[in-house]
This record gives C-alpha cells, structure tokens and sequence, in this order.
C-alpha cells in the first residue's frame, strides 16, 4: 500500500561525521571528536531555543555551535576555515545505500518527502549536491513554523503540508529523539540504527520498526 514517507535528513540520508575530513586536514586526527561534539551542541542549541521560545534557524544553529565547540576544545580555526567548514556542511556526502534505496521506494508508488530541522534552501542544496533533490515530492521544513523537532507542531506541520494522516505517514529517522516526536502524535516510525546499539531512549516509545540499512525499509513498509 502506497504510504507517504518523511525522511530526516541529517544524520539519516546525510553523514554528519563526513565533515570530519575536511576537519582531518586541518586538526588531524582530534577531527572526528570534533565533528561529534559539533552535531551534539548542534543540537542541544535547536533544544535550548525551542523551549525558550527563541528560534533562530539551524543554519546560525550550526555556525553558533561550531564556534562554540571551537573555542571549547582549542581549536583555533582561521575566519576562512571557519566559513570553508561551514560551507562544506551544506555539501555533506548521502550515505551510500541512500540513492537506491529511494529509487526503489519511488518505485513501490510511495510518496517521498525530505523533513528537516534545516531550513528549505539549506536542505534542498544538500540534496542537490547529493544528487538526491529529484527523488523527493517536497522538502518540509520546520522553519516554515519557527519551531524544532520533537515539538509536535513540526509533526503536525509535516502531515497538513502532505495532506496525510498520521497512521498513512511514516518518519524514518537515526535520531531516537525525532522518531520519539513522531510515534507521539500518532505517525508511524521506522528507527535508523545503523551503529546496530539498539541504543534508544527508555522513555516507553517503541518504533514502529527498527532497520539497519536503507534496503530494509521496503520490506517494512510491505509488512504494514
Ligand atoms: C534533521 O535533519 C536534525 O537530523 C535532524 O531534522
């Protein structure tokens, strides 16, 4: 049956830990921990202004804590560097059973779109970059509403933007805290594990079904 599916961008289709190289040439070998810290801080900043009502876009997400995590671990970037980083970050590489995988999805009949906390020119030069942009029905981005994922108005945004019902949508995201948003106003959700921890959160929320590559989602979907 033919479902409409939102796919999380970063760190799901998008390798977040692929900025890690440009940060090797310059840091050597520190750059993985660097990029890591970088994503988590990331992160905690969509968090912070989401509850305190004080949205600013994840691109100045991205750039405020990438100057943070800098400072906090003594990496000293030159202002070039520091915009060079940042540009790459809009060109991060799709992980390699990305592409056809979604060929595939097309192919079944289902409705592919791209859901992201990053804004809709950020997300959808990302895609392009990646070769990825033409696969999709649309890009929806919660800053067409000022807020961040896992507020549940994002979700509910994605589902009138697709004109969909939650039992006929799926989230499919690596971010426990994004596929936790989601089952709670109902949608259906399949959890990225691609480390295979099974690390999840213990908050009570089961996904819909767990996958460790991208080729197991067609399966899924078949099995409702
Ligand atoms: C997203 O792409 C932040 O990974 C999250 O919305």
């Amino acid at each position: 049956m033919r479902q409409t599916l939102a796919f999380d961008i970063y760190g799901t289709l998008i390798d977040t830990q692929g900025i890690a190289a440009t940060l090797e040439g310059w840091i050597g070998e520190r750059a993985p921990v660097v990029a890591r810290a970088w994503r988590e801080k990331q992160l905690e900043y969509t968090f912070r202004r989401g509850l305190m009502g004080a949205y600013a876009d994840f691109d100045t997400c991205t750039e405020q804590a990438l100057r943070y995590c800098c400072e906090a671990l003594g990496v000293a970037l030159e202002p070039e560097q520091e915009a060079e980083l940042l540009r790459r970050y809009r060109q991060l590489p799709a992980f390699p059973d990305v592409p056809p995988a979604l060929d595939g999805l097309r192919a079944d009949g289902h409705r592919l779109f791209a859901f992201s906390n990053g804004t809709k020119e950020t997300v959808s030069g990302l895609l392009r970059h990646a070769g990825l942009e033409d696969r999709f029905e649309d890009v929806v981005s919660v800053d067409e509403i000022g807020c961040f994922k896992p507020d549940p108005r994002v979700y509910r945004h994605f589902l009138q933007r697709a004109n969909v019902l939650p039992v006929d949508a799926w989230l499919i995201s690596g971010n426990p805290f994004d596929v936790i948003g989601a089952q709670a106003v109902g949608m259906r959700t399949a959890w990225f594990d691609r480390a295979g921890r099974g690390l999840f959160d213990p908050w009570g929320y089961e996904p819909s079904g767990t996958i460790q590559g991208m080729g197991e989602l067609a399966g899924m979907l078949e099995r409702g």
